[in-house]
C-alpha cells in the first residue's frame, strides 16, 4: 500500500466515531507495570525501596557478581569501568572518573546499579542487593568504614567527595539573555580599522585602504 493511501487511512481510522475521545487502542497499564517500569531514584532518596545492606555483604556479593568486570576492589579488569579510584585525578590530562571521584550523588550508583547490572542479567538484584552492593562502592572509595551498614533512612545522609564541584546549569538567566539581546546591524562603529589578515598581503590582494 502506499505511503499516502496508508496516512488516508489512518487520518480515517483516526476521524472515526469510535475513536473519538478514546483510540480503542491497547489497555490502561496495570498498576504493576507502572511500578515495573517506576524504578528511578533520585538525589532527594525519592523512589528508594525499603531495605538495607552492609558492606560485608556487599563485599561478597560484589567479588561473585561484579568483580569478574570490574576488579575485586573496583579497579576495573582491562578496559571495564573503574568504581572506586581516581580521587585527585579530575584537573589531570586523563582524569579517572568513578563514583567515588567523580560522580556528585549517591543515587546514581542505586539507580543505575539497579537498572543496568550485573551486565547482562539487570533488575536481577533485589533491593538489599543493591544497598549491599552501594554500601561496599563506598567502603571502596574510601567514604564509609567497613562495619557501615547502608539503608533507606541514612542513604540521603552520605555526600560523595565531588557533589561540591557540580552546578546548577543556569544558562536560561545568566547566557540566553546576554545573547538574545538585539543586535547592532548598521553603523555599529563609528570607524573600522582592519588590524589582520588570513594571507600575507601581495601585490595581488592588497587593497587600498
Ligand atoms: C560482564 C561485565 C560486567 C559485570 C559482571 C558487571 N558490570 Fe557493571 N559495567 C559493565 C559495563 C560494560 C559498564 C558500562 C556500561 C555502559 O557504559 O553502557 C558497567 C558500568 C557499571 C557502573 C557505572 C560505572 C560508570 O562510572 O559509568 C556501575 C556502578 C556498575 N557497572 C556496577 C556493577 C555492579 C555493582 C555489578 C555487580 C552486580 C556489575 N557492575 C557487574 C560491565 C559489567
Amino acid at each position: 500500500m502506499s505511503r499516502f493511501l496508508k496516512t488516508l487511512l489512518i487520518a480515517g481510522l483516526l476521524a472515526s466515531p469510535a475513536a473519538a475521545g478514546k483510540l480503542n487502542l491497547g489497555r490502561a497499564a496495570l498498576p504493576a507495570e507502572v511500578a515495573a517500569w517506576n524504578i528511578d531514584v533520585r538525589p532527594d532518596g525519592q523512589g528508594l525501596p525499603a531495605g538495607s545492606g552492609s558492606v560485608i555483604d556487599g563485599e561478597e556479593l560484589f567479588t561473585d557478581q561484579c568483580a569478574a568486570c570490574h576488579g575485586d576492589f573496583g579497579e576495573a579488569v582491562g578496559r571495564w569501568p573503574a568504581l572506586a579510584g581516581g580521587h585527585d585525578t579530575l584537573a589531570e590530562e586523563r582524569p579517572v572518573k568513578t563514583i567515588g571521584s567523580y560522580w556528585p550523588y549517591l543515587s546514581t550508583a542505586y539507580d543505575y546499579i539497579f537498572r543496568a547490572m550485573p551486565y547482562g542479567d539487570a533488575q536481577s538484584l533485589t533491593p538489599d542487593e543493591v544497598y549491599q552492593l552501594v554500601a561496599y562502592i563506598l567502603y571502596l572509595n574510601d567514604a564509609v568504614d567497613e562495619d557501615f551498614i547502608l539503608n533507606k533512612e541514612n542513604f540521603t545522609s552520605i555526600a560523595l567527595p565531588n557533589t561540591g564541584s557540580f552546578r546548577l546549569d543556569d544558562r536560561d538567566n545568566t547566557e540566553y539573555p546576554a545573547f538574545s539581546r538585539g543586535v547592532c546591524m548598521t553603523d555599529c562603529k563609528p570607524s573600522v580599522q582592519i588590524t589582520g589578515r588570513a594571507i600575507k598581503d601581495t601585490a595581488s590582494n592588497t587593497e587600498s585602504e
